[in-house]
C-alpha cells in the first residue's frame, strides 16, 4: 500500500462504543465506519435505512393521530440527494460483503424502489422481495388509500455464481417453518406475516421503526451459519444483533449515529437471558 493510502488509513479509525467477544457496536455513520473494514469481510448483512418519510404527516398509533416524524436522521433530502445517500452506503456493503455474502435491504415505497434500483446497477443478482405483511398494521386515518400494511425487504447477492446460504430445510421443516401444523413441508413463501413488535420488546428503550424480533430471526437463520459475520449498518434498537445472539454462534457488528439507540442495544443484548 502507497504511504499515503496508509496514512489515510491509519488517521481513519474510529473506535467501537461497545464490544463483547461476539458483538461490536459503533455510533457513528455506517459511511465512515465501513470504510475501516476490509474487502470481502462479513458474510450477511441486514440494512434497515431511514425511510425518508419524515416530512411532518400524520399517521395513526394505538388509535390515535400522532406524527409521521421519526426524527431527524429521516427526513428526506429530496431524491437526488437521498439516491445519492443510498449509493454510498450500498457501494460500500458491496464493497466489504464476501463473494458468497447476501444483503437484505428494507423499505417503504419512500425508500425501496431506489434501493432495487441500485443493487441492479451495482450488478448484485436479486434473490427475492419479501413481502413483509402486518396482520396489525395502524388503519389509513385519511382514508385516502389502503391501509400501508406491509414493508419490502429486498434479499440479494453480490456475486451471481457463488454459492450462497440459504438454509432451505429449517425454513420449510423448522421452528420457523409456516403453518408447520396445517401445512408440513411446505415451501416458505415471499409473503411473510408477522405483527409489529410487541411491547416487551420494547421495554428497553422505544425505536420508532424497530423491527419484530420474529423477523430478524428468521432472516438471521435463514441466511447464515454458525461462525457467520453479520453487520447491520443501521442498527436501531439492535433488533438484528439481538437475533444473532439468541441464535448464538454468529459474530454481529451493529452501526448508528444515534446513541440513545446504541445504549438501548446494549440492554437488549445484555438482558437477553432473563428478559428476550
Ligand atoms: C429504520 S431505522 C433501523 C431500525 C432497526 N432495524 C431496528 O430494528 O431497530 C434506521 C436507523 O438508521 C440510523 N441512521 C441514520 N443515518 C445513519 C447513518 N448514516 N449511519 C448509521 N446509522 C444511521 C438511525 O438513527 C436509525 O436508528
Amino acid at each position: 500500500m502507497e504511504p499515503s493510502a496508509l496514512l489515510t488509513k491509519a488517521l481513519h479509525v474510529i473506535k467501537p462504543f461497545y464490544k463483547t467477544s461476539e458483538t461490536t457496536l459503533y455510533n457513528g455513520s455506517c459511511l465512515e465506519v465501513m470504510k475501516m473494514f476490509p474487502d470481502d469481510y462479513v458474510d450477511m448483512i441486514f440494512a434497515d435505512p431511514p425511510y425518508n418519510l419524515s416530512n411532518n404527516g400524520i399517521t395513526c398509533h394505538a388509535g390515535k393521530m400522532v406524527s409521521v416524524n421519526k426524527g431527524n436522521w429521516d427526513k428526506s433530502q429530496g431524491f437526488a440527494k437521498d439516491l445519492e445517500f443510498h449509493k454510498k452506503w450500498i457501494f460500500e456493503c458491496r464493497r466489504i460483503l464476501k463473494p458468497s455474502g447476501t444483503i437484505w435491504i428494507s423499505g417503504t415505497n419512500h425508500s425501496i424502489y431506489q434501493c432495487g434500483f441500485l443493487l441492479q446497477e451495482m450488478n448484485f443478482h436479486v434473490l427475492n422481495d419479501i413481502s413483509w405483511f402486518k396482520p396489525n398494521a395502524a388503519p389509513n386515518l385519511a382514508c385516502t388509500t389502503f391501509a400501508h400494511s406491509h414493508e419490502t425487504l429486498l434479499w440479494a447477492k453480490k456475486d451471481k455464481k457463488a454459492k450462497h446460504i440459504f438454509n432451505y430445510d429449517r425454513m420449510k421443516n423448522g421452528d420457523f417453518a409456516e403453518d408447520k401444523i396445517k401445512a408440513p413441508n411446505k415451501q416458505m413463501r415471499s409473503v411473510w406475516s408477522i405483527p409489529t413488535p410487541a411491547p416487551d420488546e420494547k421495554i428497553f428503550g422505544k425505536h420508532p421503526t424497530q423491527k419484530p424480533l420474529a423477523l430478524l430471526t428468521r432472516i438471521v437463520l435463514a441466511s447464515t451459519n454458525d461462525g457467520s459475520l453479520i453487520l447491520d449498518p443501521f442498527n436501531g434498537g439492535g433488533t438484528t444483533g439481538v437475533a444473532a445472539k439468541i441464535i448464538g454462534n454468529r459474530k454481529y457488528i451493529g452501526i448508528d449515529t444515534e446513541k440513545s439507540y446504541i445504549a438501548t442495544t446494549i440492554k437488549r443484548l445484555e438482558n437477553i437471558l432473563t428478559h428476550e
